[in-house]
């Protein structure tokens, strides 16, 4: 498996890649309006890092490929530069790929892109039953972000708890 990082440039290459990482998270995030999902997935506030894995994309998968890669996973986050934070829009796995490390890994590509853009901190507000899956990540629900920085910026809803990973700037989070 290979990560990607996406944004939406408007080229055929990242619409596919965007249109597959949607795809997994309709699916996974079965609770989370479509157009909702959409909009953040294909907003060019928001970045994404999809998890590829090579080969042609199952019948009826739902999945979109590019260059003979299928997603099979993947992250979407907005960063706020100037708040030196990142919010962590949607994350999930292809129910087939789940339960064999992917989710750690793509957690840690996130970490360390947004450590070496500058970032402090990830807030994410994790549905209940991912809790666990965040805490192994390092998120705590203590947020230690001053609430000036993210008041406004990050909506927190019923059936959610906020929480934050603090990012370190001397830790390699891919070793
Ligand atoms: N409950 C408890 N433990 C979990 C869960 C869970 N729901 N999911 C994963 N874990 C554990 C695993 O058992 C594993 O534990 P271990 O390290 O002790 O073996 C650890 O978390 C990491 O497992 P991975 O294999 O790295 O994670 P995976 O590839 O399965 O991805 C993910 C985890 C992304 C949560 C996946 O299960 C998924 O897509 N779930 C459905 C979508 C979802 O809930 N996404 C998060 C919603 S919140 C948001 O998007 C902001």
């Amino acid at each position: 498996v290979s990560f990607r990082v996406v944004v939406n440039d408007g080229s055929k290459d990242a619409l596919l890649n965007l249109l597959g990482l949607k795809n997994v998270f309709i699916k996974q995030l079965p609770n989370m309006p479509r157009a909702y999902v959409s909009r953040l997935v294909f907003d060019r506030k928001h970045e994404s890092l999809a998890l590829m894995k090579p080969g042609a994309t199952p019948v009826g998968s739902g999945s979109a490929a590019a260059g003979g890669q299928t997603v099979i996973g993947g992250c979407c986050y907005r960063p706020f530069r100037e708040q030196k934070f990142a919010e962590v829009a949607f994350l999930a796995i292809s129910q087939t790929e789940q339960v064999l490390g992917y989710g750690t890994r793509l957690m840690a590509q996130v970490k360390e892109r947004a450590k070496r853009s500058g970032l402090t901190h990830l807030l994410t507000c994790a549905d209940n039953n991912a809790v666990p899956y965040f805490k192994k990540q390092g998120f705590s629900k203590k947020i230690t972000l001053p609430f000036p920085l993210w008041q406004g910026r990050i909506k927190d809803y019923e059936g959610v708890l906020l929480m934050e990973c603090k990012l370190h700037a001397q830790v390699d989070y891919l070793n």
